[in-house]
């Protein structure tokens, strides 16, 4: 037994030594002048600290923070760079054990607030690379791929690990740790801001779990409702796990119609919600979730919603621009392009990001053929991401499909909102 003894000091010194990862960046304090880090080390006794200057610049900057209590092994620091320029590139480093920093990663500040020009990436239902089930075949690729569209912002829209049927990795932590370090690609350069599904909140994981781990803005109810401002735009992160969590809580429901009515005051140009499961899906395995539709489809008309992005299911649908949801349902427009200011909400529902379904082994089938009256399109052959290219007075989506074979991803679907409106329209 003695000579295990100098084993296990090697062994315990060499995870100490390991250097920082699952670097990631969150808003939390206005975007256009602060970025908050996020990193890992397995050696508790590292400090809070990030070197960080002007993409360029010679000499670093130094910021420091603190522990942000979760369950990763070793700590988890957190540390805000503040008084940044609005919409400027910069460099930073995170602290390693001993001397040692972590590699420079870029990172960019969102523009002043007001109309400006930026993208925005929506990716949810990820899965973890390499399940032995096989269902996870376009999650490297997807990651790879929103990695080089390189938007300003990723929102998450939850379902990330699939814990209950992927257990390669031991623990539940363990489990969130190697996902942190799958997205670190896109996450050391893009803030992430996420909201939560079914998976994240009762599928034998929690919410604790993972949003110790993301920071965000403080919102209501402990962060599961929370909002950000980046340009014109208003994002509104809602919790809506599925039909077994029930229907969004009525204090959840005032909180969202007062800081949605809070943003229009403000003027803002846009306010872009979003949220796990599809309040519009003609899947057979998440079909609609009829009880959010009817509480958000009033609350997103009246508030002069236009694009309110979902997940869930494993397929892509889109409505035409939609009013009287949910008892009297029109659609607004019959382009499939182009919608102007008058238009109602058009519903997504994007997905998913890399993995198919553990309820019939592949991309969900859709129930009804032809499709409702109100889809606008739909597909159910490939993984899905959506890029909403914002520019002053309009939103573009683009919504990606790709394979996971390496096959270049391909734009299967492309409409925009725009205020000055439409070309024919
Ligand atoms: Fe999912
Ligand atoms: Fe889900």
């Amino acid at each position: 037994m003695r000579n295990l003894f100098p084993l296990f000091f090697l062994l315990a010194a060499s995870l100490a030594a390991q250097p920082p990862d699952q670097i990631h960046l969150a808003w939390v304090e206005p975007p256009s002048t602060t970025l908050t880090v996020v990193w890992r080390t397995v050696d508790t006794g590292v400090p809070s600290l990030v070197e960080y200057r002007p993409a360029g610049a010679g000499a670093w900057l130094r910021a420091q923070g603190g522990i942000r209590p979760s369950g990763t092994s070793g700590v988890l620091h957190e540390v805000t760079l503040r008084s940044l320029r609005p919409g400027a590139r910069y460099e930073y480093r995170v602290k390693g054990p001993g001397e040692s920093w972590s590699a420079i990663h870029q990172a960019r500040t969102a523009p002043p607030p007001g109309p400006a020009s930026f993208d925005v990436v929506f990716l949810a239902d990820t899965g973890m690379i390499g399940r032995e089930d096989g269902l996870t075949t376009g999650t490297k690729q997807v990651i790879e791929e929103v990695a080089r569209l390189d938007p300003l912002l990723v929102l998450l829209g939850g379902d990330y690990a699939y814990y209950n049927t992927d257990k390669r990795f031991g623990t539940l932590d363990n489990t969130i740790d190697a996902w942190f370090n799958q997205v670190q690609s896109i996450a050391s350069k893009s803030v992430m801001m996420p909201t939560y599904g079914n998976h994240e909140i009762y599928l034998r994981e929690g919410y604790l779990p993972w949003a110790d781990r993301l920071p965000t803005p403080e919102g209501f109810d402990n962060r599961r409702y929370y909002s950000f401002d980046v340009g014109d735009i208003h994002f509104v992160s809602i919790l809506a796990a599925d039909s077994e969590y029930g229907p969004i809580p009525a204090t959840a429901m005032q909180w969202i119609e007062r800081d949605m009515a809070g943003a229009r005051k403000a003027k803002k140009g846009w306010i872009v919600p979003f949220l796990h499961v599809a309040p519009f899906s003609d899947g057979s395995n998440h079909p609609s979730n009829l009880d959010i539709r009817a509480q958000l489809g009033p609350l997103f008309e009246k508030m002069d919603v236009k694009i309110a992005l979902s997940c869930h299911d494993q397929s892509y649908e889109r409505t035409y621009p939609l009013r009287g949801v949910p008892d009297a349902i029109q659609t607004t427009s019959t382009s499939k392009s182009c919608y102007s200011a008058k238009d109602g909400v058009t519903w997504l529902k994007v997905g998913p990001g890399g993995k198919m379904s553990n309820i019939n082994g592949k991309f969900a089938d859709f129930k009804t053929n032809p499709p409702p009256f109100y889809t606008a399109f739909r597909d159910n052959t490939a993984h899905h991401y959506a890029r909403l290219r914002v520019s002053p007075g309009a939103i573009a989506v683009e919504v990606f499909g790709v394979q996971g074979d390496g096959r270049p991803p391909v734009v299967q679907d492309r409409f925009e909102y725009n205020r000055k409106g439409c070309p024919n329209p």
